[in-house]
């Protein structure tokens, strides 16, 4: 794990703000490294430095442009852009822009820029997808090689994030951007998982608490205390979670019940049955109890790679 907060340097706040006093350089910095926002006024400045920006733009957001609506955030649809405004917290506002400004890989969504809408809220701004992997769900069920193609591409992005410390946490359909409508031919890099609202840094060391991922999804560790090493492996779960739900469009687990019954009878569990053997067998593997034993991406990658050679 390299730390991406490495490249959050103070020494580069200051060359961004040079006639900015200490004092301010100080709150600026403590919430760009989502340290603690004491005064909303320095938001603005924060942002303008993660994005790079020496002018904010404006937007006027209205209600018929919606394209989805969350508990912490809206989606709008803006020409060939969207722009999410986040609700009420201004901690994953930042989140987010921080990693925006910090990754950089063909299967992980960034926003590009922030703006201000007419009641001077910052929002987020970005490329406008096709769709979400939710909405093309009816349209891979039953093909495997497309779905594995898909699910490859989640994991390259995955494997990346967890390689740079940071645990994404709300691995669903709804969180993966689809950037072409012909799926048959699509290319890895029009694949992307999006939405850091949930997500936490190992580095930080401040286990998600009240940030659980959604719950058909839902490690069964997810709230239990481990080494910090383990984090990461709730997303593997909920990749297990995914990949079932592109093969069938069905959950596989609706409650935690389910896991229990899952658990004891693994490998005559209903759900699986009269399903593709190759993929289940790979859910299978993500979907391992103990999460000391649970894969990392790279395994889950070079089994994909041994299933589609033996198809
Ligand atoms: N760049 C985008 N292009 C098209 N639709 C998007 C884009 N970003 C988000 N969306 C849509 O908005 C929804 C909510 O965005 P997301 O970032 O997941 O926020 P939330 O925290 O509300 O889930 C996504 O599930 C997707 O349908
Ligand atoms: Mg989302």
């Amino acid at each position: 794990m390299n730390g991406l907060f490495i490249m959050i340097s103070k020494i580069d706040l200051i060359n961004f703000y040079p006639h900015v006093n200490e004092k301010e350089i100080n709150e600026i910095y403590d919430i760009v490294s989502l340290k603690k926002i004491h005064n909303d006024k320095y938001i603005i400045y924060a942002l303008c430095f993660l994005f790079n920006q020496k002018n904010v733009n404006y937007v006027e957001l209205k209600e018929e442009n919606v394209l989805s609506e969350g508990t912490f955030s809206k989606v709008y649809l803006d020409d060939i852009y969207v722009i999410k405004k986040i609700l009420s917290n201004k901690y994953i506002l930042v989140q987010e822009s921080l990693i925006s400004k910090i990754i950089d890989h063909p299967n992980i969504f960034k926003w590009s820029k922030f703006v201000l809408d007419q009641n001077m809220k910052p929002c987020l701004m970005g490329d406008l997808a096709i769709l979400d992997l939710y909405c093309c769900l009816t349209k891979i069920k039953n093909k495997p090689k497309l779905i594995l193609k898909i699910f490859k591409s989640i994991c390259k992005g995955l494997k990346y994030l967890h390689e740079n410390g940071i645990v994404h946490n709300d691995i669903k359909p709804s969180n993966i951007l689809i950037f072409n409508k012909n799926l048959e031919n699509i290319k890895s890099n029009e694949i992307k998982i999006c939405d850091f609202s949930n997500s936490c840094f190992e580095i930080m060391e401040s286990r998600i608490e009240t940030k659980y991922t959604t719950l058909n999804y839902r490690a069964p560790n997810n709230d239990i205390e481990h080494d910090i090493i383990y984090y990461s492996k709730c997303d593997i779960w909920s990749c297990g979670c995914l990949l079932y739900e592109m093969l069938t469009n069905d959950f596989l687990f609706a409650n935690q019940n389910d896991i229990v019954t899952f658990s004891k009878n693994i490998d005559d569990f209903n759900k699986f049955k009269n399903q593709n053997p190759m993929i289940i067998e790979l859910i299978k593997f993500m979907l391992e109890i103990d999460i000391t034993k649970r894969p990392s991406c790279n395994q889950i990658i070079e089994k994909i790679k041994s299933i589609s050679l033996s198809t």
